[in-house]
């Protein structure tokens, strides 16, 4: 499909490399469509070059580069500290490198809340200085003026509703959101951002029967992690997807490799290699 052209009723704008039909760009109008004809959207975060090439040629539909990078890249505790001068780099190298995903940068901790007008600074920064194709922020009706006003300037939001792990010691630590009576604040939030003009809303650690109610009283897309199989897409970080996290895992990451033991063995190997003088072998030098 060249990308400019309307999507008739038949195409199917996901299924990556499966699909033929799917889009040559990923925009956020094909998300709207997956979800009218319940077409599940996926994603990965994705924090450099290299990662980013091969979830995009593997058809991944969208890219987040998360302030997970606070854990995953940096070594954080928490993604509190993350600052935009350090996502920017990542951002760009993963904007340069994806084909076919949508690329979403995410805003940190402390780049938004001050209000609107903070809000649209930040992302005007990313989207000039990263070539990102949307932006993404944690909280739902504390956020709707910021989303309004970013959205208003031409830049598409991803809203980020459940735990939002920016407010990790607001919200006590790493709980389930939206149990009990929190299932109509959950609502009251999907129901904000959309109103805002989000085009899609990541629902994170949520009861799978309470995303569904959200999920169903959306237009917009919602994106689990950890929201059970009821919403529009699915979205994991990398790290922890491939088995490259060492330490605790959500329960709700499925495992798709162990690329942690793999390159344990690897450097095992090496050492062992270059200590036994098995490598450099002739084949690895040069010659005058
Ligand atoms: O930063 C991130 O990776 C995220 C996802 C977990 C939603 O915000």
């Amino acid at each position: 499909m060249a990308e400019n052209d309307s999507i008739d009723e038949t195409e199917r704008p996901y299924g990556g490399v499966e699909n033929p039909d799917a889009p040559k760009r990923v925009r956020i109008r094909h998300f709207g469509r997956a979800k009218e004809q319940g077409i599940r959207i996926t994603g990965l975060t994705s924090y450099d070059v290299l990662t980013a090439q091969i979830f995009d040629e593997a058809g991944v539909d969208f890219l987040l580069v998360g302030d997970s990078a606070g854990n995953t890249v940096f070594g954080y505790d928490t993604t509190l500290p993350v600052t935009v001068d350090a996502l920017i780099p990542l951002t760009r190298a993963v904007a340069r490198a994806a084909k076919r995903a949508l690329v979403i940068a995410d805003l940190p901790f402390g780049s938004y809340e001050l209000g609107p007008d903070e809000a649209l600074r930040t992302a005007i920064r990313f989207m000039k200085e990263t070539e990102a194709h949307a932006v993404k922020l944690e909280g739902g009706v504390r956020s709707a003026e910021q989303i309004s006003k970013i959205v208003t300037a031409g830049i598409p939001v991803m809203a980020h509703i459940g735990f939002t792990p920016q407010s990790e010691h607001g919200l006590g630590g790493h709980l389930i959101q939206g149990r009990g009576d929190g299932a109509e604040q959950l609502l009251l939030d999907a129901k904000a951002v959309e109103a805002a003009g989000a085009f899609a809303v990541v629902l994170e650690m949520v009861p799978s029967t309470v995303a569904r109610r959200v999920t169903e009283s959306l237009s917009i897309p919602t994106i689990s992690v950890g929201a059970g199989p009821h919403c529009d897409g699915q979205l994991l970080v990398w790290t922890d997807w491939a088995g490259l996290t060492t330490g605790r895992i959500p329960r709700f990451v499925k495992q798709y490799a162990n690329l942690a033991g793999i390159l344990r063995e690897a450097a095992e190997q090496f050492c062992a290699d270059v200590s036994s003088g098995e490598y450099p072998a002739a084949e690895h030098e040069y010659q005058e």
